[in-house]
Order: C-alpha cells, then sequence, then structure tokens
C-alpha cells in the first residue's frame, strides 16, 4: 500500500492525540430510534461494518507481544465505558451497517459479568454476529453463559505448547488453563478458531506441533504477524515471521496448502486446506502484505475512545459523549469524523512511521 507524502494520507502518525473528557455524568437518554443512519464510509470508499470493542486493559497474563511485564495500574472502573454505553454506541453505529462486533481487551473475560453485556448486544437490531477474543484462561467458567447470552464466535490465543515457552511468551503459568478453554468451547454451538503468533526467536518452532494439535481438535489456525504494538517495544522485522516463509515451512511437512476463497472480502486472512482434507490454516500478514484496502473495522477502546486504525494516532471520545447526553445524531457525527479521518494504510514499513502511544492490550487486539 503506497502512501503519498505531504497529504492526509502519508501516516497515521501526524496528529495529536484527542484528551478525554472523564467527569461528565453518566445522564444519557436511551433513544430507541431504528431509523438507518448514513453508512460510516471513509474518503478512500471503505464501508464500516465491524467494530472492535475493548472491554477492558486488563490481563492475567503479559505477553511480551502485547504487555509489559509490569503494569503500574489497569483503569479504573470509573474511567470503562459501561455496559449501558457500549450498548448504546453499538445501537447507534448498528443503524449506520455495523453488523459485526468483536469483543477483546486486554482479557475481555477479566470483566466481570461479560455475559451481560453480550446479552444487551445480541439484542440490538443489525448486530448479526457477536465474537470475542480471549486468551481462554477463564473461559471453561464463563462460556455457557456466553454462549446463553448470544455469543456467536471465538478465538482462542495459543502460541504454544510447551509450558515453558507459554511461561516465556507470557510471563505467567497457565498453558492448562487455556487448554481446559479450548475445551469448554470445543463443546459449545460456537464457531471457534485458534490465533497464533510466532516470534522468530521465541516460538517459531511451534508452528508444526500448534497445526497438528488443531487439526486433531478440528479447529481452524490462524497465525498473525507480529505487529509493532508491544508496550516494550521491542518490535523489530527480523522477529517477524511472514506468512509467505510460514506457509513454506508448513507445506514442507503437510504437503501443499491449497488457497480457499474469501467468505468475506474484509477478511483479514488468506486461508488454505490441506491436502488430505483435514483442516486448514490460514495467514494474517499485516506487516508484510497489509490488508488495509479491503479494512471495514473501527475500535471502541475500554475507555471509551473511538480509533479508526490499530496504529491511529488520534482517538474521539464516546464516553465523555455518551455522559453528556449527548444524540444519537451526535454520536454518530463522531464516528462520521473519526471514520473521515483514517489513512489509506497504517505505514508500517515507512520510514516515518511511529508506533502508536498505546500498546495493544490498550488499543484491543
Ligand atoms: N502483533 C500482532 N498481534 C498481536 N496481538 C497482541 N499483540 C500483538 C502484536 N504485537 C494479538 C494476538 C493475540 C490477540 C489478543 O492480539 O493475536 O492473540
Ligand atoms: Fe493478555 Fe492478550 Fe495481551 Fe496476551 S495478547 S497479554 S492475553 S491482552
Amino acid at each position: 500500500m503506497v502512501c503519498h507524502p505531504g497529504s492526509q494520507m502519508d501516516s497515521p502518525n501526524t496528529q495529536r492525540m484527542t484528551i478525554a473528557s472523564e467527569s461528565l455524568p453518566e445522564k444519557y437518554s436511551l433513544e430507541a430510534s431504528r431509523e438507518p443512519l448514513p453508512q460510516l464510509i471513509d474518503s478512500f470508499g471503505r464501508v464500516h461494518e465491524s467494530l472492535r470493542i475493548s472491554v477492558t486493559d486488563a490481563c492475567n497474563i503479559r505477553c511480551r507481544y502485547c504487555m509489559p511485564e509490569t503494569v503500574a495500574s489497569f483503569l479504573p472502573q470509573h474511567r470503562l465505558l459501561s455496559f449501558d454505553s457500549i450498548a448504546r454506541v453499538v445501537s447507534v453505529l448498528a443503524r449506520s451497517g455495523i453488523r459485526k462486533v468483536r469483543l477483546t481487551g486486554g482479557e475481555p473475560l477479566m470483566r466481570p459479568n461479560l455475559e451481560r453485556l453480550v446479552d444487551k448486544l445480541a439484542k440490538i437490531p443489525g448486530v448479526d454476529q457477536i465474537a470475542m477474543t480471549t486468551n481462554a484462561m477463564l473461559l471453561s467458567d464463563q462460556i455457557t453463559a456466553l454462549e446463553s447470552a448470544g455469543l456467536t464466535h471465538i478465538n482462542i490465543s495459543l502460541d504454544t505448547l510447551r509450558e515453558a515457552a507459554f511461561k516465556r511468551i507470557s510471563r505467567r503459568d497457565g498453558l492448562d488453563a487455556v487448554l481446559r478453554g479450548i475445551e469448554s468451547a470445543i463443546s459449545t454451538k460456537l464457531v471457534v478458531r485458534l490465533n497464533a503468533l510466532l516470534m522468530r526467536d521465541i516460538n517459531l518452532q511451534d508452528c508444526i506441533p500448534l497445526v497438528e494439535f488443531a487439526r486433531a481438535k478440528k479447529l481452524f489456525i490462524r497465525f498473525i504477524e507480529f505487529m509493532p504494538l508491544d508496550a516494550d517495544r521491542q518490535w523489530s522485522q527480523d522477529q517477524v515471521v511472514s506468512g509467505t516463509e510460514l506457509r513454506l515451512v508448513l507445506e514442507s511437512h503437510f504437503g501443499p496448502l491449497t488457497a480457499i476463497g474469501r467468505a468475506d472480502p474484509a477478511q483479514p486472512s488468506s486461508d488454505f486446506v490441506f491436502e488430505d482434507g483435514q483442516g486448514g490454516v490460514g495467514f494474517i500478514d499485516p506487516v508484510s502484505q497489509p490488508f488495509c484496502q479491503s479494512c471495514n473495522r473501527i475500535r471502541l477502546t475500554a475507555d471509551g475512545k473511538l480509533r479508526n486504525c490499530l496504529f491511529s494516532q488520534e482517538e474521539w471520545d464516546l464516553k465523555a459523549a455518551c455522559e453528556s447526553n449527548a444524540s444519537d445524531h451526535e454520536i454518530h457525527s463522531i464516528a462520521t469524523a473519526c471514520i473521515r479521518k483514517k489513512y489509506a494504510s497504517h505505514g508500517i514499513s515507512e520510514s516515518n512511521f511511529k508506533q502508536p502511544e498505546r500498546a495493544m492490550y490498550q488499543i484491543g487486539g
């Protein structure tokens, strides 16, 4: 993806962060209108249909590609966007074409009573998919309530099957809990997928065991390239295992992979099936092959800021809007302003690329 120097499209890094006002009381009135609102279309014609909602920045592990080893503090309760406000925002954005939501974090299961949010979201007309990305450590206790509330899809992060490597990556014990969480998800009717992230010097060797595990469990597994969003700012290009490289490694072990078409053109992964018909694997390559041109996502942070990109340097404050009695039209116009300023691409490979101030756990994976 090409950036245009000197224009608004250069990179997302040239704008100032909008600072939130957190002091306004939550007193908006819920408008039950279902009147359609204009679609969320950016200046490149991309229509936005997917909203990723971070419900907390807290996590029970400390993956080195995401979090620092020690965190001074997570957001206190009063700085989190309330479930009512999240549902309010989603109900407005659903009227402008948002139909998929994904709950993320931090670790979304760290937010108490998450099923209550899922229940609210499931009742919003126009929302046809409620997904969650989780590390699964707390999943086995919560899966039944989440499924009953209306969760439809679940992506579980699994980067290794070796306890020592799990500890090295996440700086915590917990592989057993994750594996229990995976089993509990398999026992539901939810669509379950695995997500893996490889760092060359840490867990590249896990790719084949991970694929074998996924095939044995009849789960689709997707590998996502390591992006410069780690809190420690240790990211370097040489730690990124590209999808192309990984595909060659997997093919030399499992035989040829056959590409399958994208069910959804905005889907970021290139998916393949194995020759023997047992399962498949996907590659999400934001670093080596950016898919910005088909991006249809916006993001809501746990503290209620709307971002038009993971790498955005600017945010729009929906928490303040919700808490100051903003009308549906005002919320919609904040979202429109956010989308209008979306750049053509993230610019990771550009010389002037600047890592965002927030790390992945503070934005939402
Ligand atoms: N690069 C790419 N993906 C990341 N995630 C977290 N940090 C990064 C990063 N730096 C993704 C992982 C994890 C999910 C919650 O977020 O895929 O499974
Ligand atoms: Fe927690 Fe997910 Fe970040 Fe790992 S990647 S530290 S599980 S938020």
